[in-house]
This record gives C-alpha cells, sequence and structure tokens, in this order.
C-alpha cells in the first residue's frame, strides 16, 4: 500500500533535535526521502546510524540555518539527490538565555534573531524557486506559544517566534497562489533538552520545580511529547491539509486558550 509521503521530498532543519528527529523518524516511515540538516554533526550520524538500523535511509548534512550559503545548499543538495524539494520543515532554534530585558547580553539577541528569524527566512528563500518548479510545496515553520504571548526573562525568544507567525504569514499571502502552503506550529513547552536549559535558567537553584510550575500552568497539566508536535507538522504538510495555508496551530494542551 502506498504511503502518504511516498516519492515526496522533505528537507528537515534542526533535525537532530527533540522535535527535529522525531519528525524524520515520522516523515520516514510514512515513505518519505530524507534530507535531514543540523549543526551538530555528531548528533546527526547518531540519528542516521538509529534510521539506519531500522532499514530507514536519510542524507544528512551539517550546516547553519543562518548562512545563506548553507541555506542554499541544503535545497541543492536535496535537488541533486532527489529531484526536487517537495515540504521544507523549518525547525531549526534556539532558547537564547533567561535574563531581564535590561539585561539581556545584546549579542545573544543577534544570535536568536539570526537563527530563529534569518533562519526560517533563508530556509524559505531558498526552497521557494524549488517548489514551484515541482508544482507546490509545503512549508511548515517552528513558532512556539511564545510567539503568540510574552513570558518574563526570554524577549529574544519570544520576539523571534512572534516574527515566525510574521514571516509564515506574508509568505502564505505570496504563494498561495504558487500551490505552496506556509504554516506555522506553535507547541507549548516539549519534554527534551530546550525545556531543561529554559528551566536551569528560570530556577537555577531548583529546575525541577521549574518544570513542576510549568506543567501546573498547563490545562492538561503536563508538557507535550516531541510526537505530538510532529504528527501536528506532517497533517499540515500532507493532502488532508490542502485548504490550509498561513495558519499558527496552537499544539499546547490548552495553555493559550486561557490566557
Ligand atoms: N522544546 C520546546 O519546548 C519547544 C516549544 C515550542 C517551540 N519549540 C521550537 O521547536 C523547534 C525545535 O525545538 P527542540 O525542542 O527540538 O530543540 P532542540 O534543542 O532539541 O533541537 C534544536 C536543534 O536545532 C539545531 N540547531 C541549533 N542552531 C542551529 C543552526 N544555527 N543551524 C542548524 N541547526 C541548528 C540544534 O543542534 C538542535 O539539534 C525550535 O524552533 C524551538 O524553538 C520548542
Amino acid at each position: 500500500m502506498d504511503k502518504v509521503f511516498d516519492d515526496k521530498v522533505v528537507v528537515i532543519t534542526g533535525a537532530a533535535g527533540e522535535i527535529g528527529a522525531s519528525t524524520v523518524r515520522q516523515f520516514s516511515e510514512a515513505g518519505a526521502r530524507i534530507v535531514a540538516t543540523d549543526l551538530d554533526q555528531a548528533a546527526l550520524d547518531r540519528l542516521r546510524q538509529t534510521l539506519a538500523e531500522a532499514g530507514q535511509d536519510i542524507l544528512t548534512l551539517s550546516g547553519d540555518v543562518s548562512r545563506a550559503s548553507d541555506a542554499a545548499h541544503m535545497i541543492d543538495q536535496a535537488v541533486r539527490a532527489f529531484g526536487g524539494v517537495d515540504v521544507l520543515v523549518n525547525n531549526a532554534g534556539i532558547e537564547g538565555v533567561v535574563e531581564p530585558l535590561e539585561s539581556y547580553p545584546d549579542d545573544m539577541f543577534d544570535r536568536v534573531m539570526a537563527v530563529n528569524v534569518r533562519g526560517v527566512f533563508l530556509g524559505m528563500k531558498h526552497a521557494v524557486p524549488a517548489m514551484r518548479a515541482r508544482g507546490g510545496g509545503a512549508i511548515i515553520n517552528l513558532a512556539s506559544v511564545a510567539g503568540v504571548s510574552g513570558s518574563a526573562g526570554v524577549c529574544a525568544y519570544n520576539a523571534s517566534k512572534h516574527a515566525v507567525i510574521g514571516l509564515t504569514r506574508s509568505a502564505a499571502a505570496q504563494l498561495g497562489a504558487d500551490g505552496i502552503r506556509v504554516n506555522a506550529v506553535c507547541p507549548s513547552p516539549v519534554t527534551g533538552r530546550m525545556m531543561e536549559s529554559l528551566e536551569r535558567g528560570i530556577m537555577p537553584e531548583d529546575p525541577a520545580a521549574a518544570r513542576l510550575a510549568g506543567e501546573a500552568n498547563i490545562p492538561m497539566q503536563r508538557y507535550a511529547c516531541a510526537e505530538e508536535v510532529s504528527n501536528l507538522i506532517l497533517y499540515l504538510a500532507g493532502p488532508q491539509a490542502s485548504f490550509l495555508n498561513g495558519g499558527a496551530y496552537m499544539v499546547d494542551g490548552g495553555l493559550t486558550a486561557k490566557l
């Protein structure tokens, strides 16, 4: 039986991280040909090895999403290896630090914006001609609940994720006529490295208490797991989402419903 993403070419950034690796696994199981990119070559190698043990083959590429030449290379390699690009998941992102606005380091602010905003812009910029040549495509950008609300201490992250939603809407308004759908996914906290880093920043003396407080604030009383986010990413990339364009979809256990 055909799988949903048979013969589709999917490019995923930040592929070695928590949500990225889950997204790679799910697309791979659904039959896609995958270009998995990340800054962390060793983590990419581990991901490729794990998938190879399950009989799945992916193309891995190390690169920095904030560098134009790396973004161009990622799309070129997908076209060379697989003949085009159907889906781009702009997933790479960094949290920055937890620090009051007045002492937030300038260089960290710039780095968060470079990875989270410029990275999404460059990914779309280079993928669009390849998708147009294919007659259409789908782009999924990782925003966050931090893209629709503010939290103390993470001004750069908040600003960057609001910008990801803005970029998504602008691209959707332009590219719908080309058959290219662009949507954003907005997760609440997800179990994994990024939240552990933020918990240490919020409450250095007791990160576990920061997690408990965070979970208690979510109507479903827990963090998401990465698969709950990648489920939505695959849905937005697939045929059942054929008229979804320009949306920012929460996967947040009800967190933003009560804001
Ligand atoms: N974890 C959460 O709670 C959460 C919540 C909402 C949104 N998000 C967003 O989801 C996305 C994935 O988050 P995650 O939890 O999997 O984080 P993660 O830290 O586990 O993974 C992020 C991956 O991106 C890679 N990366 C970082 N900078 C890069 C760069 N310049 N170029 C290429 N790759 C780079 C890292 O090496 C890492 O493998 C991010 O955009 C994040 O902001 C995460």
